[in-house]
């Protein structure tokens, strides 16, 4: 058996009795009256770290271990024993260590065993190296994994959308252009900007959602979703809001809202089992430290269905709450953070499905009530987060669907190929986008959307 293994591996009791080799980071190192060392190990496979025990009588004692610090790295041989501390299973008994990067105490970053997360922001080159940030790290990849087995196991395709497009699927305009024109010398036609020698003779932006191209595949071939990153100029300076952020965007012919939700549900549910089952650990250090309800909040989705309500009817609730909102809430309006929280913290107390919102504020695509004034829209909203997923039934017939185009400025001409798809084997489909960002906040009780991306796009922050 091959002497390299993690932490992870090593902190099982099984491991007792193997030779191994460790590399990792030094968390701390304590020097014993007795004249040998406990140094913490971490290596990034867990939260835990290891701790091995360097005798005086190592060759490199004096010279390396003496001088090991927080954030040295460092390959380790030694045997893993039964530890009789409390609070671990196993330790390591050096017989050999290499020392390979030192880090000067006076300058490493990550001196204290608390930082802020604010301070941690500006080191995000270092901050995977904290605990916090290594088990959010290891969410987000549980959460991922479970994304795609969750669909591959569902048969569903997976299609990469285009990052660089020319259609705004939300239609809200808030897309950061895409150009290879020199900005302080743009070429002009008349007065205005001449994209015929811009690099695609057109404008271009980088996607919202890649919605209108996962409609593509499923309006072909059945069910389809993609999962990349998508960007809103909107200038948000919000504890909820990216301008680079990544979304799972499934999409399903022969499916109606009522499809949508079910799915939408079923997939939320599948995620958290998983990271709860999968990252007990790091799930404790969240509910420990970050928000002590998160994984009773986590479990009760797993156990109850989610309730669902039309916006009509949650506006009612909203009105007869007796509540004081900073804007009032009347029918027609966008339901904003306050109330979305309102419904699914206090009213009803777990995750809320709100559907069929007035047409007026939602995008063309969705297709449209048979009261003719409102859309089959649904939105997924949780505690403490509220809005998690944006979604609807599209409108499959050519002539509604156009007209919503025009009413909201948009010239159907240049969606030729969008209603080429309603016009040659139209279906009923349905779709949603789930923000990943927004899920993990959910999922580790992380305030700030910030902290769960590893470098964060924000107004005025793209240095990393
Ligand atoms: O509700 P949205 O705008 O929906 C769409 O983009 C649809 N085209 C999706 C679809 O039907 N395929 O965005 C979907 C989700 C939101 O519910 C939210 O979780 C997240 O994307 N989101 C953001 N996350 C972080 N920062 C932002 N600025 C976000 N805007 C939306
Ligand atoms: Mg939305």
């Amino acid at each position: 058996m091959s002497k390299k293994t993690t932490v992870a591996e090593s902190r099982s009791p099984d491991a007792v009795g193997r030779e191994v080799l460790l590399q990792g980071w030094v968390r701390t190192r304590r020097d014993s009256k007795a004249g040998f060392s406990f140094i913490e190990l971490n290596d990034g496979s867990c939260f835990g770290n290891i701790q091995i025990i360097a005798d005086a009588d190592l060759p490199n004692y004096a010279s390396d271990v003496k001088c090991l610090a927080a954030g040295c790295s460092v390959s380790v041989e030694g045997l893993i024993k039964a530890s009789p501390g409390k609070g671990q299973a196993t330790e390591v008994q050096a017989t050999k260590l290499t020392l390979h990067g030192t880090a000067d105490v006076k300058t490493y970053p990550l001196q204290k065993k608390r930082h802020s997360f604010e301070f941690l922001r500006t080191i995000a080159h270092l901050r995977t190296r904290t605990n916090t940030f290594g088990a959010i790290a290891r969410v987000r990849n549980c959460v991922c994994n479970s994304i795609h087995q969750f669909f591959q196991e569902r048969g569903f395709l997976y299609v990469n959308t285009p990052v660089i497009t020319a259609s705004d699927c939300e239609g809200a305009g808030e897309m950061f252009q895409v150009t290879t024109l020199t900005l302080d010398n743009v070429p002009k036609q008349a007065a205005a900007v001449d994209f015929a020698q811009d690099f695609f003779d057109q404008p271009s932006f980088l996607t919202v959602s890649g919605q209108l191209e996962a409609e593509i595949f499923a309006c072909g071939l059945g069910k389809a979703y993609t999962f990349g990153p998508t960007f809103r100029a909107e200038n948000s300076n919000t504890a909820r809001h990216l301008a680079e952020f990544w979304m799972v965007e499934p999409e399903v012919a022969f499916c109606d809202l009522e499809g949508g939700m079910d799915l939408a549900e079923q997939l939320l549910r599948r995620i958290v089992a998983d990271v709860l089952e999968h990252l007990h650990e790091d799930m404790e250090f969240f509910r420990k430290h970050i928000d002590k309800t998160v994984i009773k909040t986590l479990r009760h989705i797993i156990d109850n269905g989610f309730v669902r309500l039309s916006y009509t009817e949650a506006v009612e609730s909203l009105q007869a709450s007796g509540q004081q909102f900073e804007f009032p809430i009347e029918w027609g309006a966008d339901l904003q953070s306050e109330h979305e929280r309102y419904l699914t913290e206090h009213h009803f107390q777990c995750p809320v499905i709100v559907h069929d919102y007035p047409s007026a504020i939602k995008p063309f695509y969705m297709r449209l009530g048979d009261d003719g004034r409102t859309v089959r829209a649904m939105d997924v909203l949780v505690p403490t987060v509220g809005e998690i997923i944006g979604g609807s039934q599209r409108e499959e017939r050519l002539d509604v669907l156009a007209t919503r185009m025009r009413e909201q400025g948009i010239d159907p001409d240049n969606y030729w190929w969008y209603l080429d798809l309603r016009r040659y084997g139209t279906v009923p489909h349905s779709g949603f986008g789930l923000g990943l960002e927004r899920l993990l906040q959910f999922i580790t009780g992380m305030t700030n959307i910030r902290d769960v991306i590893p470098f964060p796009r924000t107004p005025g922050n793209v240095e990393f």
